[in-house]
């Protein structure tokens, strides 16, 4: 039989990578095909708090495992900020070219350009609750490059790599991301749980 869990989303693209890297011993479900249409709450302080509270809420509403995603740019010169706070850094109009353009007045002159991407995913089960967590180290840079991409992308470049995340294609971004990370974990707790 396969083993049953609900992922927080309704992204075809994130579904469809979970379930290649989960394989046929698994039936992924989505929000939609639990009946979910609601927001879900995300009014914690932490990416592990919002991520927690996602799955969390669906599991205690439809009574299903789950697991949910949260994630965010952390700037070492900034203690941590944007964070949790990634998406809607300049105000509520959740624009990624102004927060861009106030990431780079916030480091205006600053050496220290260090960031991480970071992605929590928390897993909420009968058996108890568990964190997978996906990181990828880089620089910010002082300005953008290439139009891929989402968000702060333009303005990251990854350690090792020489270009930022806006001038890679899709496939190369998913293969090092902090999303695929932390997915990979994820995906291999589950297997060697419950796969077959
Ligand atoms: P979410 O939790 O995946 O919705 O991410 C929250 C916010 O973090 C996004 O709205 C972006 O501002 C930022 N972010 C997360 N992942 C990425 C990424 O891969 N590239 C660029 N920005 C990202």
């Amino acid at each position: 039989m396969k083993h049953e869990l609900v992922i927080a989303s309704n992204n075809r693209h994130k579904i469809e990578e979970m379930n290649s890297l989960l394989g046929s011993s698994f039936l992924l479900k989505s929000l939609a095909e639990i009946g979910c249409y609601e927001e879900l709450p995300e009014t914690q302080a932490s990416i592990a708090g919002n991520s927690l509270q996602k799955a969390q809420y669906v599991y205690d509403h439809y009574g299903v495992a789950c697991f949910a995603d949260d994630s965010g740019l952390e700037v070492e010169a900034l203690q941590g900020e944007p964070g949790v706070h990634s998406a809607y850094y300049a105000g509520p109009q959740r624009s990624a070219d102004d927060n861009i353009r106030l990431l780079l007045e916030k480091l205006n002159r600053q050496s220290n350009r260090k960031a991480q991407f970071k992605t929590i995913i928390t897993l909420v089960e009968p058996e108890g609750v568990q964190s997978f967590e996906g990181i990828v180290p880089g620089t910010i840079l002082t300005e953008k490059r290439g139009t891929g991409g989402f968000g702060y992308d333009p303005v990251f470049l990854p350690d090792g790599e020489t270009k930022t995340f806006a001038e890679m294609i899709m496939e190369e971004k998913n293969r090092i991301s902090h999303r695929a990370r932390a997915l990979q974990k994820l995906a291999d707790y589950l297997q060697s749980t419950y796969g077959s």
